[in-house]
């Protein structure tokens, strides 16, 4: 169902590996709300993921990018506004990568020339891309820019190891950024913090299948699946949220306001 909420908006995707990455089902709402887009993703993913597969679904063109590196971030924002035709209305940041995760470097046995480029990939990227578009004066008035964080940036959970520091990073970002976008560009900055999602990046984390079931019984809605943050991403992509801003909004069906659920004890809980 479409209600033609973006029709007329312009757009930058990062971050659509595979059919079940959240940017992916993202991507493909915004086009089907009437966006015009392109598509994103590090030079590396073009090899191994399936984005041309998204590009010609959607009929977007893909522009690879490493978010680490300035000088892709201004030549994909450039590109972007020439393929679209103008200055854009919104930016998802939808990247996460570990090197401590996927190396099995337990939290107290970190590498740190990891964990700088954990942060480097996964949320010092969010800063660079604003302050390329900010510099290129890239977003039209009242646009919207968003990342995907996760709750452990407030609550510990062990296994998300460095990936805890990266999201409270990323979600302290859009706040202070929030403020100079807003202040001299009316842009809004937001982050969506997201419920466990099967995806390359989240069951990268170790004992993700128990963790995922966990969080489903403890939420009284269940955990939010990808298509629905995408319907959450449109409407903060619309002019229907445009003094929404600096905020990191919980899309995790009541599970951050959770204490306890007797469904949450029961690992069967059919039993
Ligand atoms: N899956 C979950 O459980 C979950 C929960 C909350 C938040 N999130 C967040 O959602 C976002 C999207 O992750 P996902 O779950 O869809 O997984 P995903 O693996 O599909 O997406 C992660 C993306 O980051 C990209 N990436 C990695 N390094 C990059 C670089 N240097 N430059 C550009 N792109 C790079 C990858 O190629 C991939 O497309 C991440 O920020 C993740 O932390 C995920």
């Amino acid at each position: 169902m479409s209600n033609n909420i973006l029709a007329g908006k312009r757009g930058i995707i990062f971050g659509a590996l595979d059919d079940q990455s959240i940017a992916w089902k993202v991507a493909e709402k915004c086009v089907e709300e009437g966006a015009k887009i392109t598509l994103t993703n590090a030079p590396v993913a073009m090899r191994f993921g399936k984005i041309q597969e998204l590009g010609k679904k959607i009929n977007s063109e893909i522009i690879p990018a490493d978010a680490t590196s300035l000088e892709d971030l201004e030549n994909l924002i450039t590109q972007s506004m020439d393929v679209l035709g103008g200055k854009l209305d919104f930016i998802l940041h939808s990247i996460g990568m570990s090197l401590n995760v996927r190396k099995k470097r337990g939290y107290t046995d970190i590498k740190y020339e990891w964990m700088q480029k954990t942060f480097d990939i996964s949320a010092i990227s969010f800063h660079k891309v604003m302050q390329t578009a900010f510099k290129l004066d890239a977003v039209n008035d009242w646009g919207s820019i968003l990342a995907l964080t996760y709750i452990a940036a407030q609550r510990t959970f062990p296994d998300y190891n460095e990936m805890a520091e990266s999201k409270a990073l990323l979600e302290s970002y859009a706040r202070s950024f929030g403020f100079h976008y807003g202040d001299s560009k009316k842009v809004r900055v937001n982050t969506i913090s997201q419920s466990p999602t099967w995806t390359t990046a989240g069951s990268g984390v170790k004992g993700f299948d128990e963790f995922f079931g966990y969080a489903d019984r403890m939420s009284p809605l269940g955990n939010a699946p990808a298509e629905a943050c995408a319907d959450y991403c449109v409407a903060m992509f619309s002019d229907y949220t445009k003094y929404v801003t600096m905020q990191n909004l919980y899309h995790d069906g009541g599970f951050s306001n959770m204490g306890m659920n007797q469904a949450a004890l029961k690992s069967d809980p059919s039993a």
